[in-house]
């Protein structure tokens, strides 16, 4: 099977520049201008853009979060990625009973040498939070075995004795979520794991969704002494702020997840922080929740609501647009921390991420002349709303190829259900 994408313009994390890309039984056979010969198919590319497919490497399909479950599975998550131009992901598990033993711990060097899972993820806060002696022996485990440690930092004592001072006073509303939860203590939490990580002499870490400046400053510092730590953010902590929990009740509840939104000069923080090269990843921690009956139940109560918004279809046109077209950030930045650096740290490099041959036939068409605002109707994910409800983008993806299959078009989602693989991951490797 030949199929060929002409006359783009192909962005990578490192250039830009016109060609076609031939792809012959789902991989990346040839990337050169003009090129001849018979094809089963050919996607015309003029005037459009040409990136690797999105590479989202923090969604929640199927997640029990005790109340409830996120509202996507497999199909219905990965489609949705789809249609933003997002082609592989990494979900990652729920919280629930944990603890680490020599047992567990064996299994761990199973899971990355033979089953292809790289990286693990430990929450520091939540029901069932890891303690600091079992972090450190699993930091020390997979620093032995290649394997990437992924962390939910936020300081879980400072949230609980918060929590429980506002609901005593019959602080309930949304924004006692986001005050239950304060910079400091994702601040506290990432400098801890800083530690921590050195402490094992310099284990592989991923901060997951940092959301906020102060713990930014602690990443910041400590890569300036010569530490490595990897961050992610989202573009919730980009785009959306604090604001909106002070809106009416559906709407706030929209907004209540972990990290909690903060104030707008923290979105600017963390656009500096792409920029300036602190924080290598956007993914999204895609976790949705319906506001007609899953987030109702923190109506009484914020504590009660299921923590958590929808957003793997949103991340790369908010990124193009948001991000490229506003001049916040260059298109190879954006490649960079969308697709190439998510595939590198996650063990899927060069066969996703990437456009070079040899790499899978994953591939977004981005017109950067469409102008589409976002609102639910549009979006593919199984929850009823968008955060980003009325932003107005300019440039969006219009087409999406999966390993040289067009999945997407036009905004509908085209592709065989099933069809979707796993995808064996490679030990960690540093950047
Ligand atoms: O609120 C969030 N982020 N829910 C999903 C689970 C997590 O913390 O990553
Ligand atoms: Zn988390
Ligand atoms: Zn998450």
């Amino acid at each position: 099977m030949k199929t060929l994408i002409k006359g783009g313009r192909i962005a990578t994390s490192n250039e830009l520049f016109y060609s076609d890309i031939l792809i012959v039984d789902g991989v990346i056979h040839q990337i050169e201008s003009n090129i001849s010969g018979s094809f089963d198919h050919v996607v015309d590319a003029a005037g459009k853009l040409v990136l690797p497919g999105g590479v989202d490497v923090h969604t929640h399909f199927n997640l029990h979060a005790g109340s409830a479950v996120a509202r996507d599975d497999f199909y219905t998550g990965t489609a949705a990625a789809a249609c933003g131009g997002t082609t592989s992901i990494v979900d990652h598990m729920g919280f629930g009973p944990s603890h680490v033993n020599n047992d567990i711990l064996a299994q761990l060097e199973d899971m990355v040498t033979k089953e292809g899972i790289s990286s693990f993820k430990i929450y520091m806060t939540y029901d069932y939070k890891v303690s600091e002696a079992d972090i450190l022996k699993v930091m020390e485990a997979l620093k032995a075995i290649g394997g990437l440690l992924t962390i939910h930092a936020e300081n879980h004592e400072i949230i609980e004795y918060l929590k429980h001072k506002f609901i005593s006073n019959d602080s309930i509303a949304p924004i006692y979520h986001a005050l239950s939860r304060p910079d400091f203590s994702e601040g506290d939490a990432v400098n801890r794991m800083i530690s921590l990580a050195a402490a094992v002499g310099e284990a592989p870490l991923y901060i997951v969704h940092l959301s906020s400046d102060v713990g930014l400053g602690h990443i910041m510092r400590a890569k300036k002494t010569g530490k490595i730590v990897y961050t992610e953010t989202c573009p919730q902590y980009l785009l959306l702020d604090d604001e909106r929990y002070k809106q009416d009740l559906d709407e706030g509840l929209k907004y209540i997840l972990s990290p909690p939104l903060r104030s707008f000069e923290n979105n600017g923080s963390l656009w500096k922080g792409i920029k300036e090269g602190y924080i290598q990843t956007v993914a999204t921690d895609h976790c949705p929740f319906t506001i007609a009956e899953d987030k109702q139940k923190g109506r009484e109560d914020f504590s009660k609501c299921p923590n958590g918004l929808p957003g793997v279809e949103e991340r790369l046109p908010l990124m193009f647009s948001e991000g490229v077209m506003k001049g916040r950030i260059s298109l190879e930045k954006m490649v960079e921390v969308c697709c190439s650096n998510p595939a590198k740290l996650f063990g899927m490099y060069p066969k996703k991420g990437e456009l070079v041959p040899g790499s899978d036939g994953d591939i977004v068409i981005i017109d950067p002349t469409r102008e589409v605002t976002l609102t639910k109707k549009l979006m593919h994910s199984n929850v009823d709303y968008t955060a980003y409800e009325g932003f107005k983008l300019k440039g969006y993806p219009i087409t999406t190829l999966s390993r040289g299959e067009v999945i997407v078009k036009d905004n509908e989602f085209i592709g065989q259900k099933g069809r979707g693989e796993f995808i064996k991951r490679q030990r960690f490797s540093h950047l």
